[in-house]
């Protein structure tokens, strides 16, 4: 999604702007712009493509001033090129936006029957027109800031700056996130905290509705009718995470090793690592032992983490769990009771589908839980029991630890409301825990093991155009994340398939041209999956099997790849299983020569619906 940054300071700003949007990457943008104020002139900087092209024309044509704001675009409206990149500018009114004005056609009409000529495609230029507009019917700078904002629908996060007041910076919020820095003698304002870090670790989040003004000395906070209003400050933890690539080439790749390492974070938030328990108190609000049924909702990768954890709340806590995508979800207008709760995942807390799921969900008066990477997320705030993950902010935009992370927590909870619902014995929780416990030891001993396997097998399936993935149990969902990962940084089409559906109609795309990714733990679904395997084997289908040393001996199969794991409990299988499927997918796009981190089109948090 775009990323906004800006800086009421002492000392220029350019270049600090432009280290911020570098921390706003990750989000995922199509290009990039800077403006400040210097003696009373607005002036602008803007490039398409990455940061590096419009660090060039800065660097040859520097931009002076203490005051300015800047913007990663991810284009929604307007193709991605220089001339729809923000900062907008309408008579000395500088914009940038995060969102989609909603209602900018009708808006659009009326300024041109009015005369006014529009410069770009973009929905944005509607803030700034609306804006100058109000100020040449003689309105002031922040009565015409709310004028707009009275005008204007959807969802945004706002920054404005006026060429002639070179001291203060307008910001409002309606959905996408918005955060105040607090400096000395300086403010900031950034999309999140992260891209703040390098100036302070003090955060105000605006909420819904607000809008603020900034100045040097601190910030006026005002809700929807022009109420002066307080919000917390608290001191951000993003400041604390070295968010740099270390000694690999990318963060994906980072991320994918540190999965042991934030696994056992989360590992130490949910159970006893001493006498292998779980402490219902870990449930906060949600009364497993009361409810009927758990609704889950969430998107994408965050999605598949719900489905497994379905099998196991439906499993160990016979607990039937009504699942779906958040953008299906709320229309669905599945019968919701007061006596059943919602799960909603989301590594950003800011999923726009997922947002608008809860509140769906909240009208209707559930007990609301959210499963986020981001505790000061607007999913995590809108919440009534928060379930931090605990992964450490994940840049690469196709998800990996967060993944783990959130079936590390998702397991935690199903067995915590199976001792609440009575239907977990205590030594299958103490045997359950333990399994968990042992994960990062595994997962550690995994990715040294299967790496340069994968990475040969890698070179090969980059050949491929057509990849499918089975799986049954909890390896059906992890056969749908692996098509995913590999779908969307390599490209590949990839489809994801339970095992049993192969001959209801995939069967037919099978020949030498498409390989099969066969996930198969050697437990109780393993020899209806080897049935499978042989219906492909039988019509020249190529086969990579993912098993374990038992499931390698007991296939006589002949097969493209075999990798062999450790032979793990069930329960950890779907996220130890996770390593040789996200290696794949990484290395596969690495030998394609993607963009790994920022895949075409895709966005680290897509806060429109
Ligand atoms: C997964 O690799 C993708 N990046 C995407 O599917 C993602 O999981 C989805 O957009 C949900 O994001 P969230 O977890 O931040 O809500």
């Amino acid at each position: 999604m775009c990323g906004i940054v800006g800086i009421v300071g002492r000392e220029p700003v350019a270049e600090r702007l432009v280290d911020a949007l570098r921390r706003l990457e990750y989000r995922g943008y199509d290009s990039a712009g800077v403006a400040t104020i210097d003696s009373g002139v607005l002036a602008r900087r803007r490039a398409e493509g990455k940061l590096f092209n419009l660090e060039k024309k800065l660097a040859e044509d520097p931009l002076p001033g203490t005051i300015g704001i800047a913007h990663t675009r991810w284009a929604t409206h307007g193709v991605p090129n220089e001339t729809n990149a923000h900062p907008h500018f309408v008579d000395g009114v500088a914009v940038v936006h995060n969102g989609i004005i909603e209602n900018f056609s009708e808006l659009k009409e009326e300024l041109i029957g009015e005369g006014v000529t529009f410069e770009t495609q973009t929905d944005t230029e509607v803030v700034g027109q609306l804006i100058a507009r109000s100020l040449r019917n003689g309105m002031g700078r922040r009565e015409a800031m709310q004028a707009m904002l009275k005008q204007v629908t959807g969802a945004y996060a706002l920054a404005v700056i006026f060429a002639d007041d070179p001291s203060t910076i307008m910001a409002a919020r309606s959905g996408p996130p918005l955060a105040i820095g607090h400096g000395r003698g300086e403010m900031y304002l950034g999309s999140d905290a992260i891209a703040l870090a390098p100036f302070t670790n003090e955060i105000t989040y605006l909420v819904d509705g607000d809008w603020a003004i900034l100045g040097r000395d601190g910030a006026f906070i005002f809700d929807h009718d022009g109420n002066r209003v307080e919000r917390p400050r608290q001191i951000s933890q993003s400041a604390a995470y070295m968010v740099d690539k270390g000694n690999h080439r990318h963060f994906m790749e980072k991320e994918i090793y540190e999965q042991p390492e934030v696994i056992s974070h989360a590992l130490a938030q949910y159970v006893d690592l001493g006498d292998h328990t779980v402490d219902t108190s870990i449930c906060g609000a949600i009364d497993f032992a009361s409810l009927r049924s758990l609704a889950i909702s969430a998107c994408g990768t965050a999605y598949l983490s719900g489905l497994i954890g379905k099998y196991w709340f439906e499993r160990y806590a016979r607990l039937p769990v009504e699942i779906d995508v958040a953008s299906e979800f709320r229309y669905r207008e599945i019968p919701l009771a007061k006596d059943q709760a919602a799960l909603f995942i989301s590594q950003s807390g800011e999923t726009a589908d997922t947002l608008a799921s809860l509140r769906y969900c909240q009208e209707v008066g559930l007990k609301i839980g959210a499963v986020v990477n981001v505790k000061e997320s607007t999913i995590a705030r809108e919440s009534d029991a928060i379930f931090p993950i605990l992964a450490g902010p994940e840049i690469g935009v196709a998800s990996t630890k967060a993944f783990t992370c959130q079936l590390t927590v998702l397991a935690s909870l199903a067995i915590a409301a199976g001792k609440l619902r009575g239907t977990i014995a205590p030594d299958e929780e103490r045997q359950l825990v333990k399994s968990l416990t042992e994960m990062p030891r595994l997962m550690s001993s995994v990715l040294n093991a299967v790496e340069s396997q994968i990475e040969a097998l890698a070179r090969e399936l980059s050949r491929y155009q057509d990849v499918l993935y089975l799986g049954r149990g909890t390896s059906y969902p992890l056969a749908l994340e692996g098509a995913l990962k590999l779908k969307e940084i390599s490209y590949i089409h990839a489809e994801g398939y339970a095992a049993g559906e192969l001959k209801h109609g995939p069967i037919a795309l099978i020949d030498e041209n498409m390989p099969v990714i066969v996930i198969a733990p050697f437990d109780r679904f393993f020899e209806k999956t080897i049935s499978n395997m042989q219906e492909v084997a039988a019509r020249g289908g190529k086969i990579i099997f993912i098993t374990d040393e038992k499931g390698a001996a007991a296939s006589k199969l002949p097969t493209m790849a075999t990798i062999t794991l450790p032979h793990v409990a069930e329960i950890v299988a779907p996220m130890v299983y996770s390593l040789p499927i996200q290696l794949l997918a990484y290395h596969t796009a690495v030998f394609m020569g993607t963009d790994v981190d920022q895949p075409r089109n895709l966005a680290k948090s897509v806060t429109v619906e």
